[in-house]
């Protein structure tokens, strides 16, 4: 049976007091209403609408990129109304999913419980029963347990307040019907607005059969509408994944001290400390242990590499048992061969550093092609910046580059070279030789050092 969904995302979101629109606020770094879309898209509708209206343009870019149809709802009247300007979406769908662009945790399964609880001649609605049902649509039951109709809030007299089973919004409509009910709605409500509950009164006159699936896990109906709202299902959110993690094999200091905001792939006997946070897509392979408050954003990280406290890697690939950290900035492009060490406060750039190279204390590494075996000495700076452009430094195999050294690029130092410490390096340094730039030790007699003027 062919499945039109339409995302009603068009309200104001007034409680968020904010100016990017409410659907745009971000869960785990994706705007709540891509949450949506993409779960959506796993349900493979014949097509997928979303009714914008408030802070529409801040929305079109992605409705672009995920090629969703934006259908405009000028003025909000009403969810009923926002249905009724998608109409010419259902044309050719047997059924219609209504979701609402604010329910980010729905999952695809309960979505198709759903579409399955009833012929696709029938309404099926998504409730869920609630300890404190203020502000929701309450689903009103004849003695035979029939849903007659659901009754908003404000709407409500105390009997039907009492009713503790609350319209998720969530619905499922057979298509036809729909396009040529809806425009029965009225708006004769407190609110003065087409309310779509109002289909579930149109269907009981019209013999549409009427089913209902209760959703247990309320997390997954809940909407935002405050701030509040959204920090308590992020923190929900995270939990599900850190759940997931340790279900896979990855030990976890504490599982409510790790964010993911995006996709993390693992292996197995992985342990994470506290506060670690990845961004984007990161694969961890077995083995692999995270110090504290490391931030890790698309990366891959190889087998047994132990990556220490306050650590922070961008857009880098590392390979096996390697060494990071504490405190090393390993920024794009860094490329570590297997059994590399990168010490506290090192920052690398795109650098390629060989098997078993160290750069172990209070270095700078840009723009270099390192080879194997190297020993980087403290401080020591690849200048690779000229004010203007950038130069690369090519270090080979077996180099030993003395501390607080400058490598001015373009510049070459060639396999098994060593350089003196402190030195200013600007031509080439030939393999398996001494290079140094200092002028030797002398003392000055008589020096004195300098007193305070009076
Ligand atoms: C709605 C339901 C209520 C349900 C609750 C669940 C109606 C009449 N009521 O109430 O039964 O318990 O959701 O959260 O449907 N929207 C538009 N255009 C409009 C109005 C709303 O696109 O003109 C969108 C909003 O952006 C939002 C969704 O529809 O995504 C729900 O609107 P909202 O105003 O929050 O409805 P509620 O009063 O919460
Ligand atoms: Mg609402």
């Amino acid at each position: 049976m062919s499945l039109s969904i339409v995302i009603l995302a068009a309200g104001k979101g007034t409680r968020m007091k904010s100016a990017i629109t409410k659907v745009m606020h971000k869960l785990a770094a994706k705007p709540l209403v891509e949450h949506v879309i993409d779960t959506a898209k796993k349900l493979n509708p014949i097509n997928l609408s979303l009714v914008t209206g408030n802070g529409a343009e801040q929305l079109q870019p992605l409705l672009a990129t995920k090629q969703v149809v934006e259908v405009v709802q000028n003025e909000q009247l009403g969810t009923g109304h926002a249905v009724m300007q998608a109409i010419d979406q259902f044309s050719d769908a047997d059924q219609v999913l209504v979701l609402y662009g604010d329910v980010p945790l729905t999952k695809v399964s309960t979505l198709q419980r759903l579409i399955d609880c009833g012929d696709a001649n029938s309404l099926r609605i998504l409730t869920t029963e609630l300890a404190d049902p203020t502000g929701y649509g309450r689903i009103v039951r004849n003695d035979a347990d029939e849903v007659i109709c659901i009754t908003e809030q404000k709407d409500a007299d105390t009997e039907t307040l009492a009713i503790k089973e609350v319209n998720s919004g969530i619905m499922v409509l057979p298509a036809k019907w729909l396009a040529l009910s809806v425009a029965k709605l009225t708006n004769n409500n407190v609110q003065g607005e087409y309310y779509l509950t109002d289909m579930v009164s149109l269907a009981v006159t019209d013999g549409i059969s009427i089913n209902t699936l209760c959703c247990a896990d309320n997390t997954e109906v809940a909407g935002v509408n405050t701030r509040q709202q959204l920090a308590a299902l992020e923190r929900h959110y995270q939990l599900l994944q850190a759940n997931d993690l340790m279900v896979n094999g990855v030990t976890l200091a504490d599982p409510a001290r790790i964010d993911i905001r995006g996709e993390l792939i693992t292996g197995t006997d992985i342990t994470i400390d506290v506060n670690v946070i990845f961004e984007g897509k990161v694969t961890l392979a077995n083995n692999v242990k995270i110090g504290a408050n490391c931030i890790i954003k698309d990366a891959t990280i190889g087998e047994g590499t132990i990556i220490l406290a306050n650590s922070m890697i961008d857009s880098s690939v590392i390979g096996a048992n390697v060494n990071i950290g504490p405190f090393a900035r390993l920024r794009p492009g860094t490329i570590l061969a297997d059994k590399a060490k990168i010490g506290n406060f090192v920052e690398t750039k795109n650098a390629n550093i060989g098997k078993g190279s160290k750069v172990n204390h209070l270095s700078y590494i840009g723009d270099t092609d390192m080879g194997a075996d190297v020993n980087i000495g403290a401080g020591t700076i690849t200048c690779n910046y000229d004010g203007a452009n950038k130069h690369r430094t090519i270090i080979g195999d077996r180099v030993f580059v003395g501390s607080d050294t400058q490598l001015v690029a373009p510049v070459t130092i060639e396999n098994g070279a060593t350089i003196g410490a402190g030195s200013t390096i600007r031509k080439t340094a030939p393999a398996d030789a001494l290079t140094l730039t200092k002028s030797e030790q002398r003392t000055v007699k008589g020096w004195q050092r300098p007193v305070k003027k009076k």
